[in-house]
């Protein structure tokens, strides 16, 4: 199941998250990509642990999900947050019986290593949300960030590195397959706390929490931008917008607001997109080009899931400008 940061308390309580198997232990997984590691995992234990499962990227989201909905895992939700807010904001004290980090990315540049995830504030964070006898287990095909990450581990001095071989699981991810492929060797080590700092929380109103919604195949991603364009409408004033709302087959879509932009022809509309296992705040586009014609596309603030409902969205919003006069000469959404 997809989890926004709303559906989250700030800490929770892993036995509320799930409910069914509340004495099962908690694996995090940062940065699944589509999905491959979990699925394989859970074939290799008879209990399949509870699982949550962090990543940025919205389009992987969806592909993992769609794996662990095949694989009949229920015990398992995924969300699209920084492994930072999982780790600090939502994750209480000493929970974790494992995190697992398989080929982060290394960013090998010297300017960007500060963007590496796995630096002495992580491992901090890490054991302190690692219960005893827990450990966070790194698998990558970048040496020198495998060493950079055992030095960190041993600056942080409360995490010490064991290296060793692989788990099989690791190495049937995406990227595991693919340096397989080249023939590139693989770094594997297991770090395990040796203290558990208490560190400050962050100071973070709580959400009213949002009950879990049941999964539904209705969601669709892809890579294309939903857009249309039309033909020069009467006017892109939307200053007269009405908020309006739309269902359609396992979405709703609410168009909230009209924004005018003070530095170009364009407007931007708010959208909320309600769907099975995913809620998202959307923003549509609506520019007026030098050729006359309007674009309206969906934006890409925010990192949305292209999901059915938000093709729904830009739908509506061009259905907007329909009625305003344009006419529709090329939709791709
Ligand atoms: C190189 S890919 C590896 C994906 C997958 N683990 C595999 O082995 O195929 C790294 C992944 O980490 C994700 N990622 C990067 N920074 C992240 C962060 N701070 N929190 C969660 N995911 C992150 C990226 O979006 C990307 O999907």
């Amino acid at each position: 199941m997809i989890y926004p940061l709303s559906a989250f308390r700030f800490p929770d309580d892993p036995a509320r998250l799930f409910p069914g198997t509340p004495e099962r232990e908690l694996v995090l997984e940062i940065g699944f990509g589509d999905g491959r590691y979990w699925p394989s995992r859970v074939q290799q234990v008879p209990v399949a642990p509870n699982y949550l499962g962090v990543e940025v990227s919205g389009a992987s989201l969806l592909k993992a999900q769609r794996r662990l909905t095949r694989a009949g895992i229920v015990n398992a939700h995924l969300s699209k947050l920084p492994a930072l807010v999982m780790l600090d904001a939502v994750l209480p004290e000493q929970c974790l019986s494992e995190i697992i980090v398989n080929f982060p990315d290394p960013w090998p540049k010297q300017d960007h290593l500060e963007m590496r995830l796995l630096r002495v504030p992580f491992f901090r964070l890490a054991a302190s949300r690692l219960r005893a006898g827990g450990a966070l287990l790194l698998t990558t095909d970048h040496r020198e960030y495998f060493e950079f990450a055992c030095r960190e581990a041993d600056e942080s001095e409360v995490m010490r590195a064991e290296p060793g071989a692989a788990p099989p699981a690791a190495l049937e991810t995406k990227y595991a397959r693919k340096w397989r492929e080249l023939g590139l060797e693989v770094y594997h080590a297991r770090f395990t706390p040796t203290a558990h700092p208490q560190l400050p929380r962050p100071d973070i109103r709580p959400y009213p929490p949002q009950p879990p919604q049941p999964p539904e195949p209705a969601q669709q991603e892809t890579d294309a931008v939903p857009h249309a364009i039309l033909t020069a409408s009467q006017s892109l004033d939307f200053s007269d917008f009405q908020k309006s709302a739309l269902r359609g087959p396992g979405y709703t879509v609410v168009l909230l607001d009209a924004y005018r932009s003070l530095s170009r022809p364009e407007y931007s509309v708010l959208a909320h997109v309600e769907e099975s296992e995913l809620t998202q705040e959307v923003l549509v586009t609506v520019t007026h080009r030098a050729d006359g014609s309007t674009l309206v596309r969906l934006a890409k603030f925010g990192g949305p899931v292209i999901t059915a409902g938000v093709k729904a969205a830009v739908g509506a919003v061009t259905a907007e400008l329909v009625q305003r006069g344009g006419a529709v000469t090329h939709s791709g959404y």
